[in-house]
């Protein structure tokens, strides 16, 4: 059974007595096959001899005013047992006076440049908040390695970054976004999402998987096919209402140039109703 533990104390005091690798998964709950994908990626390759930590822990730091960090759902019971059932040993989910007991923390890592775009421009100091909480648990845990989806591209780039800038000694490891057979992408805030506005939510990954479908013709080409599957969204019911719509080049999360080669990030924002969804997929030029 996996062991769920509420205090840094606790914690620190059941790792001591574990040997063996420690790999740890960082989520904010709400758990679903997307997460179970990160949990049995971390069993699978720190074995029967190793360590697995589930973090379920909603972070207010990367919450703006105006989001929707006090409707964000929690469903702990059921979360420690899909942890379980896909391989995790332990789940780890404070409260928010043990992550941070001095109140609003007054020293932060700053996700820099990098953290500014896209997601950063949308939700200022969201991945600052991140950076802070992840770094945080890092210290917390010290594992060996942590994984982190690839649903979050822009996240993954960042804390990758912050791993090396800061000499973090972790191994940050990525995983492909898990889908609904119908290709949107899992999210916990998916639950938000009446019937009609889930069908909208579809036109998402159709727009990304459309641009890449158009790869041979180049950037310009998946751009432009990706655009018009969302323009002729925008006009649906309930609409698509477009954040951005990006190409980007995964190793510092700039825009890809016209004549960019090798690996790119199709990254899509938008809203669905109240819902904001964020997917995206890798082409390769
Ligand atoms: P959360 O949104 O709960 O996601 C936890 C982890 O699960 C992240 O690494 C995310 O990229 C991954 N994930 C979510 N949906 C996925 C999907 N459909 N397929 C694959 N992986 C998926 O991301 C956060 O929490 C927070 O920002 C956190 C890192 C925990 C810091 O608070």
């Amino acid at each position: 059974m996996a062991e769920l533990l509420h205090t840094g104390r606790e914690l620190r005091k059941r790792l001591a007595a574990s040997d063996g690798e420690r790999g740890v998964v960082m989520t904010m709950g709400a758990l679903h096959r997307g997460h179970a994908a990160l949990i049995r990626a971390a069993r699978e390759r720190v074995g029967a001899a190793g360590t697995v930590v589930v973090t379920v822990f909603v972070n207010p730091l990367q919450f703006g005013p105006g989001e929707d960090l006090d409707r964000y759902p929690r469903t702990l019971d059921a979360d420690v047992e899909l942890a379980e059932a896909a391989g995790a040993d332990i789940v780890f989910a404070p409260a928010v006076e043990e992550v941070y007991p001095g109140g609003e923390p007054q020293v932060r890592i700053a996700a820099g440049p990098m953290g500014e775009r896209y997601e950063g421009a949308s939700r200022p100091g969201h991945f600052d908040g991140v950076c802070t909480v992840v770094a945080k648990l890092l210290h917390l845990i010290r594992p060996d390695l942590a994984w982190f989806g690839e649903k979050d591209a822009q996240q993954l780039a960042v804390i990758r970054r912050m791993a090396v800038d800061l000499n973090f000694p972790v191994e940050i490891v990525g995983v492909p976004t898990v889908r609904e057979s119908d290709q949107v992408a899992l999210s916990s805030r998916n639950r938000y999402l009446s019937a009609v506005e889930r069908i909208s939510a579809r036109e998402l990954s159709r727009a990304l998987l459309t641009g890449a479908a158009a790869a041979p013709g180049g950037p310009a080409a998946v751009r432009r096919a990706a655009r018009a599957v969302l323009d002729a969204a925008a006009e649906a019911a309930p609409p698509v209402v477009l954040d951005y719509l990006a190409l980007i080049d995964p190793a510092d999360f700039t825009e890809a140039a016209d004549d960019h080669t090798g690996e790119a990030v199709l990254a899509v924002a938008a809203r669905v109703g109240a819902t904001r969804l964020i997917d995206n997929v890798r082409i390769h030029f």
